[in-house]
């Protein structure tokens, strides 16, 4: 009888850029190359293959890669046979123009292609050259790969992808492609295989994850509340997280589910970009700041102890001092436990980069500042508010020191707690006794 040889072992460095959407790419793309023959490797140092899943979200996250690029150009002067591709976004946005300006790459794939990953590989192998593939084909991307094999405690899972809105600053519609919501049955088989692996909870991923529309196989249409509702009943899952929203997608039963879904952790990332009704506008974010300040009063009728996290831009094209007063305006009434907030960048083809006024770096350098001052006080309020609390924490891995673990409080901050190693994986009581900037410390009880 003829013996199955496995295939030679070759190693794989991934290095992720930008968001959390990116990082379950690259563990789909670990994933789809292991029957390869890949297994991980710690850096590109000892790759087979360096595979860059890259952002184009703001001008230094696109930097970065070119400069990552010439760190492997060098690299593979030692190294001919290794191979460099460039997935994402960037790749998305500059297709074969990014060939032209780093020759060092051999795979180019957009986010919506990277399924075909195996078969370019084979294509080049075979007859050398360069593979470039960045079609949107009509997301048969989900079903091409293989079930998620890699799950830590906590997992992502990709419910939603792409994005109709065009808020005139973003490249997303562009790189990632029309919106699209896989169906509700691959996306429960999905959540079990990863619960089977080991995953406790589940944060679900879309650019714009409340706007969640699954098709079932009965054509009726399941909302995000609705998908939440039944993976709560996966009896090992202990926590549902999604994120990232638009405040125009926060209906009514997902902000019942706030109340209702005892999985449903409170904390919700909901971006906003600014307090001013002009630059909303002119952002075409499709609301007021108004609205947005009744959605959260909504939201926080219905599960008071949430926590609430958004996206802020400043030195949108024609921001005003007075619009952007109305922004400080708005983070002071509604007080946010954590926030990301950026200087406007502009991005090639977007409306926004054409706009007459552009604002100084001086000035968005100032009102950044000014604002992360304020943002940086709440989220101190914030964190200071659980010193003397007891919280329920998720243990994720072991910490820094020896004998400790880390894991999630429900509102998201990392708890550090002396337990015993049979303790990742399961919820246990932290009495918080002291912080630092960003995590908490406590002792179990
Ligand atoms: N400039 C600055 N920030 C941007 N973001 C998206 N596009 C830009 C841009 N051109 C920010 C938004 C978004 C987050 C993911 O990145 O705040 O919510
Ligand atoms: Fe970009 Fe706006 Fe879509 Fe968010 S909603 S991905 S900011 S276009």
């Amino acid at each position: 009888m003829k013996s199955l040889k496995p295939p030679p072992m070759k190693k794989l460095f991934v290095k992720t850029y930008g968001c959390q959407m990116n990082a379950y790419d690259s563990a789909r793309i670990a994933d789809l190359l292991a029957p390869l023959g890949y297994g991980a490797a710690t850096g590109p140092e000892e790759a087979d293959m360096v595979v860059l899943n890259t952002c184009h979200i703001r001008e230094k996250a696109a930097e970065k890669v070119y400069s990552e690029l010439g760190t492997l150009r060098a690299l593979k002067q030692d190294k001919k046979d290794m191979l460099v591709a460039v997935a994402g976004c960037v790749a998305q946005a500059e297709g074969e123009l990014m060939l032209k300006r780093a020759p060092v790459i051999d795979l180019l794939v957009g986010p919506q292609s990277y399924h075909r990953l195996p078969e370019m590989i084979a294509k080049i192998s075979r007859a050398g050259g360069k593979a470039l593939q960045t079609d949107f084909p009509a997301l048969e991307k989900f079903d091409a790969l293989p079930q998620a094999q890699t799950s830590g405690v906590s997992a992502f899972l990709t419910v939603q992808e792409g994005c109709d809105k065009f808020c005139t600053f973003c490249v997303v519609p562009y790189t990632r492609g029309p919106e699209h919501s896989r169906a509700p049955e691959a996306l429960l088989a999905e959540a079990k295989a990863l619960v089977d692996g080991g995953a406790r909870e589940i944060v679900l991923l879309g650019q714009n994850v409340n706007a969640y529309r699954g098709h079932d196989a009965n054509g009726k249409i399941w909302s995000l509340a609705r998908l939440c509702e039944a993976l709560a009943r996966i009896e090992r899952l202990a926590r549902i997280r999604y994120t990232t929203s638009h405040p125009r997608d926060m209906t009514a039963d997902l902000i019942d589910a706030h109340r209702d879904n005892e999985k449903l952790m409170p904390f919700l990332h909901l971006p906003v970009q600014s307090g001013s009704d002009t630059v909303l506008a002119a952002m075409n974010r499709q609301h007021r700041a108004e609205d947005y300040l009744r959605t959260i009063e909504r939201i926080r009728d219905a599960r008071p102890d949430i926590a609430l996290s958004s996206d802020f831009i400043v030195g949108f094209p024609g921001e005003s001092d007075a619009d952007f007063e109305a922004t400080m305006e708005l983070v002071r009434q509604v007080k946010f436990a954590q926030t990301f907030s950026f200087k406007y960048s502009k991005r090639p083809g977007t409306p926004a980069a054409a706009a007459q006024k552009q604002i100084s770096e001086k000035v968005k350098d100032e009102r950044l500042q000014a604002l992360q001052r304020l943002l940086l006080e709440q989220q101190d309020a914030f964190n200071d508010a659980q010193l003397g609390q007891t919280l329920e924490v998720l243990f994720e891995k072991p910490g820094r020191e020896a004998g400790q673990l880390v894991g999630r409080s429900p509102w998201l901050h990392p708890v550090h707690a002396k337990a015993d190693a049979s303790m990742i994986g399961r919820l246990g009581k932290v009495r918080v006794e002291r912080r630092t900037a960003n995590s908490l410390k406590g002792a179990l009880v």
